[in-house]
């Protein structure tokens, strides 16, 4: 017989439900919050109460596309942590309530595992051992897996998330929030002419806070000079940042790599989908003879699917929580 797990995500500011049969996707919804925008990053408050709202429709479609319902189920899945733990409590409650009316298996995942076992959303899957490079707009950390529950962390920020390097300098720039995709759209049509300071710390570590700082001072001078600088040299801007942020991402990636000598490297995270990042990836692969996995955009940023993936391997090994689980806000790694 099937198994079929309802997996809940609501960590930050999307809910997401999907549905996994027999480690399979049958269904990913992803209702993406956009009230946020006009305040220029997450109000905490106000994704809790759009979770609230979009809940019920989002299990509701997952169901709907899987072509199953509520009874079909063999375990209610949810992220227990990290994230915001407004959003977090209303997915958790969901799960909670509905594994305890279908008198079923309660699964918690941790979001940044899954991230990383996104991978397994699609073939290919990575051999282990492998690297995954987790760059979100929370996170951003070099993990060496040697299954899917024995996970290390090599290195990580030690401030800012390369995400929010991008939605920082767009917020610099006037861009919408999520800064992300627009900068990656704009850096395509320019040239990176202007340079920015790489954080070189000796072991994996990240840092972006000195290129935030880095890129205020030189708007700032530039502006001075020239009150059109950003309208005029836009593209260029967001090129060269970009290229910044993601010569930083590699350089670790690859040392990671040389000293570990595992050769399958995979990306993740809502920062995996930047177009740049991807191509520079699979350059690097090539010369380097990765064998290299990069998830569908899908599945790389925030959703449901990867934590049904995760919970599928949880289930096989009867790793279940009881009714006594709450949210996590930090929950370790
Ligand atoms: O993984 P994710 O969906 O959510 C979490 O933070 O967990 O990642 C969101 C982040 C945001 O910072 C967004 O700006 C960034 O991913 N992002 C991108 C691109 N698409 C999303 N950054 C650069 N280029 C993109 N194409
Ligand atoms: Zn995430």
């Amino acid at each position: 017989m099937s198994v079929f797990i309802l997996a809940i995500e609501s960590s930050c500011d999307d809910t997401s439900a999907s549905i996994i049969q027999d480690g399979r996707v049958l269904s990913n919804i992803v209702s993406v919050q956009t009230a946020h925008a006009e305040y220029g990053g997450v109000v905490p408050e106000l994704a809790s109460r759009e979770h609230q709202i979009h809940i019920v429709p989002v299990v509701d479609a997952a169901l709907k596309k899987a072509g199953i319902s509520v009874s079909d189920l063999s375990a209610v899945a949810f992220t227990r942590g990290p994230g915001l733990l407004g959003s977090l409590i209303v997915g958790v409650t969901f799960a909670k309530t509905l594994a305890l009316s279908l008198n079923i298996p309660l699964i918690e995942v941790h979001h940044m595992h899954a991230h990383v076992l996104a991978h397994f959303a699609e073939k290919p899957y990575p051999e282990y051992p492998f690297l995954c490079l987790t760059v979100s707009g929370g996170h951003t950390q070099i993990i060496k897996l040697d299954s899917y529950n024995e996970m290390e962390i090599l290195g990580q920020t030690v401030d800012d998330a390369a995400g929010e390097a991008f939605d920082k300098t767009g917020k610099m720039l006037g861009l919408d929030y999520p800064a992300g995709p627009e900068i990656d759209k704009l850096a395509k049509q320019g040239i990176a002419k202007y340079e920015f300071p790489i954080a070189d710390m000796d072991n994996y570590d990240f840092s972006f806070s000195g290129l935030k700082t880095s890129i205020l001072y030189f708007l700032r001078k530039k502006l001075k000079e020239d009150p059109n600088f950003i309208e005029n040299e836009l593209v260029n801007i967001c090129r060269s940042v970009q290229d910044t942020i993601i010569e930083t991402l590699i350089r670790k990636l690859i040392k990671a790599s040389e000293e570990t000598k595992i050769i399958n490297i995979a990306i993740a995270g809502g920062v995996s989908a930047n177009s740049g990042l991807r191509d520079r990836f699979n350059e690097e692969a090539k010369a380097r003879s990765w064998n290299a996995f990069i998830p569908d955009f899908e599945f790389c940023r925030d959703n449901a699917a990867m934590i049904g993936i995760t919970a599928y391997f949880k289930y096989l090994d009867k790793d279940f929580c009881d009714q006594g689980v709450t949210a996590e806000a930090r929950l370790p790694f």
